[in-house]
Protein backbone atom coordinates (compact mmCIF):
# COMPACT_ATOMS: atom_id res chain seq x y z
CA UNK A 1 0.00 0.00 0.00
CA UNK A 2 0.74 3.48 -0.91
CA UNK A 3 -0.15 6.95 -0.10
CA UNK A 4 0.02 9.21 -2.88
CA UNK A 5 -0.07 13.01 -1.41
CA UNK A 6 -1.73 16.06 -3.39
CA UNK A 7 0.72 16.42 -5.92
CA UNK A 8 0.60 12.70 -7.17
CA UNK A 9 -3.06 13.11 -7.56
CA UNK A 10 -3.04 16.23 -9.77
CA UNK A 11 -0.19 14.57 -11.74
CA UNK A 12 -2.72 11.97 -12.60
CA UNK A 13 -5.50 14.17 -13.02
CA UNK A 14 -7.26 12.13 -10.67
CA UNK A 15 -10.01 14.04 -8.51
CA UNK A 16 -10.24 12.07 -5.12
CA UNK A 17 -13.73 12.45 -3.66
CA UNK A 18 -14.14 15.71 -1.73
CA UNK A 19 -13.83 15.52 1.58
CA UNK A 20 -11.77 12.55 1.75
CA UNK A 21 -8.15 13.23 3.90
CA UNK A 22 -4.65 11.80 2.81
CA UNK A 23 -5.03 8.80 5.04
CA UNK A 24 -8.53 8.42 3.16
CA UNK A 25 -6.64 8.74 -0.37
CA UNK A 26 -4.54 5.86 0.09
CA UNK A 27 -3.81 4.50 -2.99
CA UNK A 28 -2.54 0.53 -4.13
CA UNK A 29 -0.43 0.74 -7.19
CA UNK A 30 -0.89 -2.75 -8.50
CA UNK A 31 1.00 -3.21 -12.49
CA UNK A 32 -0.92 -0.50 -14.46
CA UNK A 33 -3.88 0.22 -12.05
CA UNK A 34 -4.14 2.61 -9.60
CA UNK A 35 -7.17 2.33 -7.29
CA UNK A 36 -8.72 5.14 -5.18
CA UNK A 37 -10.22 4.40 -1.51
CA UNK A 38 -12.45 6.81 -0.08
CA UNK A 39 -13.64 5.75 3.40
CA UNK A 40 -12.17 1.91 2.92
CA UNK A 41 -14.47 2.08 0.05
CA UNK A 42 -13.02 1.19 -3.58
CA UNK A 43 -14.09 4.46 -5.79
CA UNK A 44 -12.31 4.23 -8.87
CA UNK A 45 -9.65 2.31 -11.12
CA UNK A 46 -7.05 4.12 -13.30
CA UNK A 47 -5.46 2.37 -16.76
CA UNK A 48 -2.03 3.95 -16.08
CA UNK A 49 0.21 3.86 -19.33
CA UNK A 50 3.84 5.62 -18.87
CA UNK A 51 4.29 6.79 -15.26
CA UNK A 52 7.70 6.75 -16.04
CA UNK A 53 7.56 9.94 -18.06
CA UNK A 54 4.94 11.10 -15.36
CA UNK A 55 1.77 12.50 -17.40
CA UNK A 56 0.42 10.01 -20.37
CA UNK A 57 -2.42 8.49 -18.28
CA UNK A 58 -4.83 7.30 -20.19
CA UNK A 59 -7.79 7.21 -17.19
CA UNK A 60 -10.71 4.85 -16.76
CA UNK A 61 -12.89 6.92 -15.05
CA UNK A 62 -16.21 4.67 -14.27
CA UNK A 63 -19.41 4.54 -16.88
CA UNK A 64 -21.42 8.14 -17.30
CA UNK A 65 -25.20 7.12 -18.24
CA UNK A 66 -26.36 9.83 -20.59
CA UNK A 67 -30.15 9.93 -21.48
CA UNK A 68 -30.65 12.18 -24.76
CA UNK A 69 -27.84 10.79 -26.40
CA UNK A 70 -28.64 11.19 -30.07
CA UNK A 71 -28.15 14.70 -30.66
CA UNK A 72 -27.87 18.40 -29.41
CA UNK A 73 -26.18 19.22 -25.76
CA UNK A 74 -26.27 15.00 -25.01
CA UNK A 75 -23.82 14.06 -27.81
CA UNK A 76 -22.06 16.76 -26.92
CA UNK A 77 -21.76 16.04 -23.51
CA UNK A 78 -21.09 12.16 -24.13
CA UNK A 79 -18.48 12.94 -26.75
CA UNK A 80 -16.81 15.41 -24.26
CA UNK A 81 -16.98 12.53 -21.15
CA UNK A 82 -15.78 9.91 -23.25
CA UNK A 83 -12.94 12.32 -24.15
CA UNK A 84 -12.27 12.17 -20.67
CA UNK A 85 -11.90 8.21 -20.48
CA UNK A 86 -15.67 7.93 -19.00
CA UNK A 87 -17.11 4.46 -20.68
CA UNK A 88 -20.65 5.55 -21.41
CA UNK A 89 -24.23 4.35 -21.48
CA UNK A 90 -25.84 6.00 -24.38
CA UNK A 91 -29.89 6.48 -24.00
CA UNK A 92 -32.47 8.07 -26.69
CA UNK A 93 -35.11 6.59 -29.01
CA UNK A 94 -33.30 6.68 -32.23
CA UNK A 95 -31.03 3.33 -32.31
CA UNK A 96 -28.99 4.20 -35.43
CA UNK A 97 -28.02 7.68 -33.85
CA UNK A 98 -27.11 6.17 -30.28
CA UNK A 99 -25.25 3.51 -32.75
CA UNK A 100 -23.16 6.00 -35.05
CA UNK A 101 -22.23 7.78 -31.98
CA UNK A 102 -21.09 4.71 -30.03
CA UNK A 103 -18.76 3.72 -32.72
CA UNK A 104 -17.09 7.28 -33.08
CA UNK A 105 -16.65 7.33 -29.31
CA UNK A 106 -15.13 3.98 -29.36
CA UNK A 107 -12.92 4.83 -32.11
CA UNK A 108 -12.06 8.00 -30.73
CA UNK A 109 -11.09 6.78 -27.24
CA UNK A 110 -10.84 3.44 -26.66
CA UNK A 111 -13.64 3.70 -24.39
CA UNK A 112 -16.51 1.30 -23.87
CA UNK A 113 -20.02 2.11 -25.19
CA UNK A 114 -22.96 0.96 -24.52
CA UNK A 115 -26.50 1.79 -26.28
CA UNK A 116 -29.79 1.78 -24.53
CA UNK A 117 -32.87 2.32 -26.67
CA UNK A 118 -35.58 3.34 -24.89
CA UNK A 119 -38.47 5.94 -24.66
CA UNK A 120 -38.38 7.56 -21.24
CA UNK A 121 -42.12 8.04 -21.21
CA UNK A 122 -43.02 4.50 -21.50
CA UNK A 123 -42.54 2.54 -18.21
CA UNK A 124 -41.15 -0.72 -19.38
CA UNK A 125 -38.31 1.49 -21.20
CA UNK A 126 -37.76 3.97 -18.04
CA UNK A 127 -37.64 0.45 -15.63
CA UNK A 128 -34.66 -0.66 -17.76
CA UNK A 129 -32.43 2.80 -17.49
CA UNK A 130 -33.33 2.56 -14.00
CA UNK A 131 -32.05 -0.45 -13.72
CA UNK A 132 -28.80 0.20 -15.80
CA UNK A 133 -28.77 3.50 -13.47
CA UNK A 134 -28.26 1.49 -10.18
CA UNK A 135 -25.36 -0.61 -11.73
CA UNK A 136 -22.18 -0.11 -9.64
CA UNK A 137 -20.39 1.29 -12.36
CA UNK A 138 -22.25 4.69 -12.82
CA UNK A 139 -20.13 7.20 -11.87
CA UNK A 140 -21.64 10.30 -14.00
CA UNK A 141 -25.34 10.47 -14.82
CA UNK A 142 -26.64 13.13 -16.89
CA UNK A 143 -30.04 14.00 -17.56
CA UNK A 144 -30.63 15.92 -20.56
CA UNK A 145 -33.42 14.00 -22.49
CA UNK A 146 -36.23 16.42 -22.68
CA UNK A 147 -38.74 17.23 -24.93
CA UNK A 148 -40.57 21.14 -25.38
CA UNK A 149 -44.67 20.30 -25.86
CA UNK A 150 -44.57 23.97 -26.30
CA UNK A 151 -48.46 24.94 -26.81
CA UNK A 152 -51.36 27.11 -26.07
CA UNK A 153 -52.13 25.41 -22.20
CA UNK A 154 -56.04 25.42 -23.28
CA UNK A 155 -55.38 23.57 -26.64
CA UNK A 156 -52.11 21.20 -25.28
CA UNK A 157 -53.43 17.77 -26.21
CA UNK A 158 -53.43 15.48 -22.59
CA UNK A 159 -51.52 13.03 -24.35
CA UNK A 160 -48.47 15.28 -24.95
CA UNK A 161 -48.54 16.97 -21.51
CA UNK A 162 -48.52 13.62 -20.16
CA UNK A 163 -45.29 12.91 -22.36
CA UNK A 164 -43.55 15.97 -21.23
CA UNK A 165 -43.54 15.35 -17.62
CA UNK A 166 -42.98 11.54 -17.89
CA UNK A 167 -40.23 12.82 -19.71
CA UNK A 168 -38.70 15.82 -18.26
CA UNK A 169 -39.78 15.06 -14.61
CA UNK A 170 -40.54 11.81 -13.93
CA UNK A 171 -37.53 10.03 -15.16
CA UNK A 172 -35.14 12.35 -13.82
CA UNK A 173 -36.56 11.72 -10.69
CA UNK A 174 -36.33 7.86 -11.05
CA UNK A 175 -33.09 7.77 -12.55
CA UNK A 176 -31.41 10.16 -9.99
CA UNK A 177 -32.92 7.68 -7.27
CA UNK A 178 -31.59 4.94 -8.69
CA UNK A 179 -28.39 5.94 -9.42
CA UNK A 180 -27.72 8.29 -6.02
CA UNK A 181 -27.89 5.69 -3.11
CA UNK A 182 -24.97 3.79 -4.85
CA UNK A 183 -22.95 6.78 -5.71
CA UNK A 184 -23.14 7.50 -1.89
CA UNK A 185 -22.10 3.75 -0.67
CA UNK A 186 -19.06 4.12 -3.21
CA UNK A 187 -18.47 7.89 -1.54
CA UNK A 188 -18.11 9.11 -5.75
CA UNK A 189 -20.18 10.42 -8.16
CA UNK A 190 -21.61 13.19 -9.88
CA UNK A 191 -25.38 14.09 -11.65
CA UNK A 192 -26.21 16.64 -13.89
CA UNK A 193 -29.53 17.31 -14.42
CA UNK A 194 -30.42 19.62 -17.09
CA UNK A 195 -33.16 22.15 -16.82
CA UNK A 196 -33.66 25.62 -18.97
CA UNK A 197 -33.23 29.64 -18.60
CA UNK A 198 -37.26 29.14 -19.30
CA UNK A 199 -37.47 27.74 -15.31
CA UNK A 200 -36.26 31.72 -14.21
CA UNK A 201 -38.89 33.11 -17.11
CA UNK A 202 -42.49 32.25 -14.86
CA UNK A 203 -43.29 36.13 -15.01
CA UNK A 204 -42.79 36.88 -18.84
CA UNK A 205 -45.22 36.27 -21.59
CA UNK A 206 -44.84 34.47 -24.58
CA UNK A 207 -43.37 36.16 -27.91
CA UNK A 208 -40.64 36.12 -28.03
CA UNK A 209 -40.63 33.01 -25.73
CA UNK A 210 -42.78 30.09 -26.31
CA UNK A 211 -46.01 29.40 -24.92
CA UNK A 212 -44.72 27.00 -22.15
CA UNK A 213 -46.29 26.97 -19.11
CA UNK A 214 -46.05 22.88 -18.81
CA UNK A 215 -42.39 22.77 -20.21
CA UNK A 216 -41.67 25.80 -17.75
CA UNK A 217 -43.25 24.28 -14.99
CA UNK A 218 -41.13 21.07 -15.79
CA UNK A 219 -37.88 22.67 -15.61
CA UNK A 220 -38.70 24.98 -12.54
CA UNK A 221 -38.64 21.16 -11.09
CA UNK A 222 -35.73 20.58 -12.36
CA UNK A 223 -34.31 23.62 -10.41
CA UNK A 224 -35.93 22.96 -7.44
CA UNK A 225 -35.65 19.38 -7.27
CA UNK A 226 -31.60 19.66 -8.05
CA UNK A 227 -31.17 22.70 -5.86
CA UNK A 228 -33.03 20.79 -2.88
CA UNK A 229 -31.20 17.56 -3.52
CA UNK A 230 -27.74 19.47 -3.12
CA UNK A 231 -28.45 21.09 -0.27
CA UNK A 232 -29.60 17.69 1.39
CA UNK A 233 -26.06 15.95 -0.23
CA UNK A 234 -23.68 18.79 0.56
CA UNK A 235 -21.85 16.74 3.51
CA UNK A 236 -21.01 13.98 1.02
CA UNK A 237 -18.84 13.79 -1.83
CA UNK A 238 -21.03 13.81 -4.64
CA UNK A 239 -21.50 16.86 -7.24
CA UNK A 240 -25.09 17.67 -8.30
CA UNK A 241 -25.71 20.26 -10.81
CA UNK A 242 -28.67 21.88 -12.50
CA UNK A 243 -27.78 23.16 -16.11
CA UNK A 244 -29.84 25.61 -17.26
CA UNK A 245 -28.96 26.68 -20.97
CA UNK A 246 -30.71 29.65 -22.85
CA UNK A 247 -31.51 28.77 -26.21
CA UNK A 248 -29.22 26.72 -27.54
CA UNK A 249 -28.43 25.08 -31.52
CA UNK A 250 -29.70 21.88 -31.37
CA UNK A 251 -32.67 20.33 -32.91
CA UNK A 252 -34.96 21.23 -30.10
CA UNK A 253 -37.87 23.25 -31.81
CA UNK A 254 -37.92 20.91 -35.01
CA UNK A 255 -40.23 18.83 -32.63
CA UNK A 256 -42.49 19.20 -30.21
CA UNK A 257 -41.27 16.20 -28.63
CA UNK A 258 -43.85 13.40 -29.31
CA UNK A 259 -41.62 11.58 -31.93
CA UNK A 260 -38.10 11.60 -32.79
CA UNK A 261 -37.17 14.37 -35.20
CA UNK A 262 -36.26 12.20 -38.88
CA UNK A 263 -33.17 11.65 -40.04
CA UNK A 264 -29.52 9.91 -39.88
CA UNK A 265 -27.84 13.13 -39.25
CA UNK A 266 -27.88 16.12 -36.26
CA UNK A 267 -29.58 19.29 -37.75
CA UNK A 268 -30.32 22.56 -35.85
CA UNK A 269 -33.32 24.90 -35.30
CA UNK A 270 -33.84 27.54 -36.91
CA UNK A 271 -33.76 29.62 -34.27
CA UNK A 272 -29.76 29.15 -33.73
CA UNK A 273 -28.59 29.56 -30.11
CA UNK A 274 -25.46 28.92 -28.10
CA UNK A 275 -23.03 26.16 -29.38
CA UNK A 276 -23.40 22.87 -27.65
CA UNK A 277 -19.38 22.82 -27.22
CA UNK A 278 -20.02 26.14 -24.97
CA UNK A 279 -23.14 24.72 -22.74
CA UNK A 280 -20.69 21.58 -21.82
CA UNK A 281 -17.70 23.40 -21.36
CA UNK A 282 -20.02 26.03 -18.37
CA UNK A 283 -21.35 23.09 -17.28
CA UNK A 284 -17.83 21.05 -16.60
CA UNK A 285 -16.31 24.10 -15.54
CA UNK A 286 -18.88 24.82 -12.78
CA UNK A 287 -18.48 21.16 -11.96
CA UNK A 288 -14.73 21.54 -11.15
CA UNK A 289 -15.93 24.89 -8.80
CA UNK A 290 -18.44 22.95 -6.99
CA UNK A 291 -21.21 25.28 -8.34
CA UNK A 292 -24.74 23.46 -7.90
CA UNK A 293 -26.80 26.01 -10.24
CA UNK A 294 -24.74 26.21 -14.30
CA UNK A 295 -26.28 29.39 -16.51
CA UNK A 296 -24.43 29.54 -19.11
CA UNK A 297 -23.63 32.88 -20.92
CA UNK A 298 -24.02 34.47 -17.25
CA UNK A 299 -21.65 36.24 -16.09
CA UNK A 300 -22.56 37.35 -12.81
CA UNK A 301 -22.80 34.61 -10.52
CA UNK A 302 -24.08 36.89 -8.03
CA UNK A 303 -27.25 36.71 -9.52
CA UNK A 304 -27.72 33.35 -8.61
CA UNK A 305 -26.45 34.09 -4.95
CA UNK A 306 -29.34 36.58 -4.99
CA UNK A 307 -32.10 33.86 -5.62
CA UNK A 308 -31.09 31.91 -2.99
CA UNK A 309 -30.70 35.03 -0.88
CA UNK A 310 -34.09 35.80 -1.90
CA UNK A 311 -35.45 32.99 -1.27
CA UNK A 312 -34.25 33.05 2.95
CA UNK A 313 -35.23 36.39 2.90
CA UNK A 314 -38.89 35.88 1.36
CA UNK A 315 -39.24 32.63 4.25
CA UNK A 316 -38.06 35.04 7.11
CA UNK A 317 -40.93 37.53 6.18
CA UNK A 318 -43.47 35.44 5.79
CA UNK A 319 -42.33 34.04 9.11
CA UNK A 320 -42.16 37.21 10.81
CA UNK A 321 -45.89 38.02 9.39
CA UNK A 322 -47.13 34.91 10.83
CA UNK A 323 -45.71 35.21 14.34
N1 LIG B 1 -31.97 23.65 -27.28
C1 LIG B 1 -32.36 24.57 -26.43
O1 LIG B 1 -32.56 25.74 -26.80
C2 LIG B 1 -32.51 24.22 -24.97
C3 LIG B 1 -32.56 25.27 -24.06
C4 LIG B 1 -32.68 24.98 -22.71
C5 LIG B 1 -32.74 23.68 -22.27
N2 LIG B 1 -32.69 22.66 -23.17
C6 LIG B 1 -32.77 21.29 -22.65
O2 LIG B 1 -31.64 20.58 -23.09
C7 LIG B 1 -31.94 19.19 -23.08
C8 LIG B 1 -31.40 18.57 -24.37
O3 LIG B 1 -32.06 19.12 -25.45
P1 LIG B 1 -31.31 19.54 -26.78
O4 LIG B 1 -31.37 21.00 -26.87
O5 LIG B 1 -30.00 18.86 -26.89
O6 LIG B 1 -32.36 19.01 -27.86
P2 LIG B 1 -32.37 17.76 -28.82
O7 LIG B 1 -31.26 17.82 -29.79
O8 LIG B 1 -33.78 17.69 -29.32
O9 LIG B 1 -32.10 16.52 -27.84
C9 LIG B 1 -33.10 15.96 -27.06
C10 LIG B 1 -32.68 14.55 -26.69
O10 LIG B 1 -33.68 13.96 -25.86
C11 LIG B 1 -34.00 12.68 -26.39
N3 LIG B 1 -35.40 12.32 -26.13
C12 LIG B 1 -36.51 13.01 -26.48
N4 LIG B 1 -37.60 12.33 -26.14
C13 LIG B 1 -37.18 11.17 -25.58
C14 LIG B 1 -37.83 10.03 -25.05
N5 LIG B 1 -39.16 9.93 -25.05
N6 LIG B 1 -37.09 9.03 -24.56
C15 LIG B 1 -35.74 9.11 -24.58
N7 LIG B 1 -35.05 10.14 -25.07
C16 LIG B 1 -35.77 11.17 -25.58
C17 LIG B 1 -33.78 12.83 -27.89
O11 LIG B 1 -33.52 11.56 -28.49
P3 LIG B 1 -34.57 10.70 -29.35
O12 LIG B 1 -35.45 11.65 -30.09
O13 LIG B 1 -33.68 9.87 -30.20
O14 LIG B 1 -35.31 9.89 -28.33
C18 LIG B 1 -32.53 13.68 -27.92
O15 LIG B 1 -31.40 12.85 -27.80
C19 LIG B 1 -33.45 19.08 -22.90
O16 LIG B 1 -33.74 18.68 -21.59
C20 LIG B 1 -33.95 20.49 -23.14
O17 LIG B 1 -35.11 20.76 -22.39
C21 LIG B 1 -32.56 22.90 -24.51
Amino acid sequence: MRAFGDRWWSRLRYRPARGANLVERAALVSGNAVVGWYNGVCTRTLQVSGLKGGTQVSTRRGTALVTGASSGIGAAYAERLAAQGWDTVLVARRAQRLDDLARRLREKTGTTAETLVADLSVPDDLARVVSRAAGDDIGFLLNNAGINGYGPFAELEPDLLAKVLHINVLAVTALTRAAVPGMLARGDGTVVNVASQLAFAGSLPPHPLPERAVYGGTKGYVVTFTRTLAAELAATPLRIQVLCPGLTATEFHRSRGREPVPGGDQAVHVEGGMPVGQVVDASLTALDGDRVVCVPGLDEPALIDGLAEAEVAIRAAARRGAS
